[in-house]
């Protein structure tokens, strides 16, 4: 296999090193924004030599962003170039345009890295879809998220703390409204519930509520009452279509999800043949996620394709199917809020069961009223 690798960040970095160790693959050229003397001539830095490149056969984009990766996917696709992405953004954006124009061109398509960074979790969720019909897909699938709720839970320190212990590990990033706003984890949604259910999902079509504005006084309530947060992605097939969504939950202290320790993902398919598999490991990291990337350029070799079908379609976001209780914590009185309100707790009240839907809008609108508000699904 001739590859074209298009970036040499963490990730590229990673896969430049695994790539050496193994003799079927030949990084033939790597698109570098500066000198790289470690490369020697396989340094390029216009990305014409390797999308003009006969000789390269698998172009692996590890660029990060919608664009320009966007293009150079679809420009190597064209050509009929296979393409190994780790990149969450342009699969989840673009799934139905360039698994089109995989198709059209007789090219693979993977994307193992792109969901849960080192686990092997789509590649599993295809042979699950194989052989049954998955009836749900979701779990932690950010590890940011999840280092700042565990330590929360375990050390008693308020958001604002922790989120700074994630930035300085290198966890979060500067700027880090995608993992804590819920974006992040809906990509990853959307990737996993369009293989799952074949369908060609939204992203923005997914409503999603993170954990933002969650306290230490709101993670002490809930342990007071046998509970654990973690900002949680859920997708249900329906009769007609998929209910899906992002939002903190409450998971029963001794559930699998409430053990997830750090930055950990735990990922879990449902079948109704196999019952509940998951998948728990490293979802991002240098080595982690560039051995998925390196693991989908050996398994094109042995003949393998993408994950998707040329069966997806459409299919409506239902996030009005599922219903569950909720915690809410809000300082803005509501009158929806209190016809709904079952039961108080320290902070907060606790809802009866509620459309999630329509929970998660009333919450969307709520923050332009109180900032500060917070909801957690309660499992
Ligand atoms: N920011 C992501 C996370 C990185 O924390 O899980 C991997 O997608």
């Amino acid at each position: 296999m001739n590859i074209g690798l298009l970036g040499f960040g963490v990730v590229g970095g990673g896969v430049w090193e695994l790539a050496q160790e193994n003799r079927a693959l030949n990084v033939k050229k790597v698109l570098v924004r500066r000198e790289a003397p470690s490369l020697g001539k396989a340094a390029v830095q216009d990305v014409e030599a390797i999308l003009r490149d006969t000789e390269i056969d698998t172009v692996v984009e590890v660029l990060g962003g919608l664009h320009p990766a966007y293009e150079w996917i679809c420009r190597a696709l064209a050509a009929g170039k296979d393409v190994v992405t780790a990149n969450k953004a342009v699969i989840s954006a673009y799934y139905r345009e360039l698994t089109a124009l995989a198709h059209e061109n007789g090219a693979a398509l993977r994307c193992t890295a792109a969901v849960g960074g080192g686990i092997p979790w789509l590649v599993n969720l295809q042979r699950c879809r194989r052989v049954d019909t998955v009836t749900e897909v979701g779990g932690i699938m950010n590890g940011t998220t999840n280092f700042i709720m565990d330590a929360m839970a375990r050390q008693g320190a308020d958001f604002p703390a922790v989120l700074q212990r994630a930035q300085e590990l290198g966890y979060a990033e500067a700027d880090p409204s995608a993992d804590i706003d819920g974006d992040d984890i809906r990509r990853k949604l959307t990737i996993s519930a369009n293989i799952a259910f074949d369908a060609l999902l939204r992203e923005e079509d997914i409503p999603a509520f993170g954990i933002r504005t969650v306290t230490g006084a709101d993670v002490a309530d809930f342990r007071a009452h046998g509970f654990t947060c973690k900002l949680l992605a859920c997708a249900q097939r329906t009769e007609t279509g998929v209910a899906a969504y992002v939002e903190p939950a409450l998971v029963a202290e001794g559930e699998p999800e409430a053990a997830v320790p750090g930055n950990y993902n735990l990922i879990s398919c449902t079948g109704e043949l196999l019952g509940r598999q998951s998948y728990f490991g490293q979802g991002a990291g240098r080595y982690p996620t560039a051995a998925n990337v390196v693991q989908d350029c050996l398994d094109l070799l042995t003949g393998e394709d993408g994950f998707y079908t040329e069966t997806a379609r459409p299919m409506a976001v239902e996030a009005d199917a599922v219903a569950h209780p909720y915690y809410v914590r809000t300082q803005a009185a509501d009158p929806w809020l209190k016809s709904v309100t079952a039961d108080r707790w320290a902070g907060g009240v606790i809802t009866g069961a509620v459309p999630v839907g329509q929970m998660l809008r009333w919450a969307a609108a709520q923050r332009q009223r109180d900032p500060g508000c917070f909801v957690a699904g309660i499992r």
